[in-house]
């Protein structure tokens, strides 16, 4: 299963895009003439309808790049398809795209885009912008709220809104990733469990029974579950996941309170603190996607966390799941997170595409964005569906330009709880300070149906 299945049908998608194009032009033309009628008489309105139309179909427009600050990490497996992608595009429009390297966590990810951003012209035209940053980069981007209009009433609403930022559409919803768990499937009925875990409880359960079964024949270095415990934002997603199964709110609340100074949030994180050197190995607080990704994949763990792809039209969203290429599909099964009290959600992820305000090939930057947005359509359209899945989603848009403060503050917090740097009470008592600090919001507590 891929996440762009769209070659073949180039040609539909390139008829599209030119069709609309000319449209769009004569339809200008027109507008233009009936005002030019009322103005200067029919002659010469005539002699210019036929000037603006032959300049729509005549004139070639000169090829032009339009530079492409994409996703640091995605799925391994995307990469083939994205790049024959903008091949397709290049092929079908005649404008290049030069892909700019990026780095891969998604806070690195953000310093790059506003640095280059600050570059203005010389800046990349199209950006791919995380679910968690149109709230810091909105300056920067154009708002798109009438460019990509066409390709709206097929998108999730609720996925629009999240790239909302002070009443401005700063990105087009491109990727939903969702957080899931993966799991062995052949290890699962080795030891005699029918289902995935679906608590907390009985994953620490089935992890450390399997882990010392495979220690036992051998694998001195399996572990039960890994996931991703680094200074990265990816603990935010791990550790959010761990409070909303416990009950213990999302940080700040819809409400604008900051919630998380609460028990269920201190017992949550003082779970995940038992696991390291018990079910996950010690290195786990140095792990970001790709390392736990590589420790499944060469059969090192029963259990691990992921990210599992979503659609973004309207009628599928958070149903229809693409999983990975990966080499151990057959043996690899996907569920939700683990519940507790309230039962699991995965955290919301992926990314929007935005054109910068300061680009200088804006017309081709939008044609790039709706090719892509109408790729994805068509991808998603043809996805199998699998888990549903229920969210947590990061209070971006509660925060919005100073979720990045917020999200390095909880980040430092979670991660000296794990490493037994501070006690978790404690812990919680000062970043809830610091919060309220940088936010200027008042203390509550979780709201029950956030
Ligand atoms: C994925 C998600 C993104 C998240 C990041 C954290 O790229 O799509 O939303 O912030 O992982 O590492």
């Amino acid at each position: 299963m891929t996440y762009f299945q769209l070659h073949s049908f180039g040609g539909h998608f390139a008829r599209g895009i030119r069709m609309s194009r000319i449209r769009r032009c004569s339809l200008f033309g027109f507008a233009l003439v009936q005002d030019t009628f009322a103005k200067l008489g029919g002659m010469r309105a005539v002699l210019l309808l036929s000037l603006i139309l032959s300049g729509c179909h005549a004139t070639k427009p000169e090829p032009a790049t339009v530079s492409y600050l994409r996703l640091g990490w995605s799925q391994p497996d995307d990469l083939p398809e994205m790049e024959s992608l903008l091949q397709q595009f290049t092929r079908e429009t005649g404008i290049r795209v030069r892909d700019l390297p990026v780095p891969e966590t998604t806070l690195d990810q953000l310093d790059l885009s506003r640095r280059l951003l600050k570059q203005a012209a010389a800046g990349p035209d199209v950006l791919a912008v995380d679910v968690i940053w149109p709230g810091v980069l909105q300056p920067d981007l154009v708002d798109l709220q009438r460019e990509v209009a066409d390709e709206f009433p097929l998108l999730e609403p609720q996925l629009l809104r999240s790239y909302e930022a002070d009443g401005k559409l700063a990105a087009v919803p491109y990727t939903v990733q969702v957080g899931v768990l993966q799991y062995r499937r052949d290890l699962l009925r080795e030891y005699g469990y029918q289902r995935p875990p679906r608590t907390w409880d009985e994953l620490e359960k089935m992890a450390a029974r399997i882990q010392a079964g495979e220690r036992a024949k051998g694998n001195k270095d399996f572990w039960g579950y890994v996931w991703q415990g680094a200074v990265a934002e990816a603990l935010t997603c791990n550790a959010i996941e761990w409070q909303a199964a416990a009950g213990g709110g999302r940080i700040v609340e819809s409400n604008r309170t900051i919630s998380v100074n609460n028990p269920a949030a201190i017992g949550s994180w003082q779970r995940a603190k038992h696991w390291i050197g018990w079910i996950s190995p010690p290195s786990v607080l140095a792990y970001q996607e790709l390392d736990s990704l590589n420790i499944f994949d060469k059969g090192g763990a029963a259990f691990g966390r992921i990210w599992g792809g979503a659609s973004i039209t309207r009628t599928a969203l958070f149903r229809q799941m693409h999983w990975r290429n990966s080499l151990a599909q057959s043996i690899t099964g996907y569920t939700t997170i683990p519940g507790g009290l309230t039962g699991g959600a995965g955290t919301l992820g992926g990314s929007g595409l935005a054109v910068s305000q300061h680009s200088s090939h804006r017309r081709e930057a939008l044609e790039f964005v709706r090719f892509l947005i109408r790729a994805q359509i068509y991808s998603n359209q043809v996805e199998e569906s699998a888990v549903r899945a229920k969210l947590v989603i990061r209070p971006a848009s509660e925060t919005g330009s100073q979720y990045e403060q917020v999200a390095r503050a909880y980040i430092d917090t979670v991660h000296s709880v794990l490493t037994g740097e501070k006690p978790a009470p404690e812990a919680a008592a000062a970043l809830e300070k610091e919060l309220v600090r940088i936010t200027g919001f008042p203390i509550g507590p979780p709201l029950k149906r956030d």
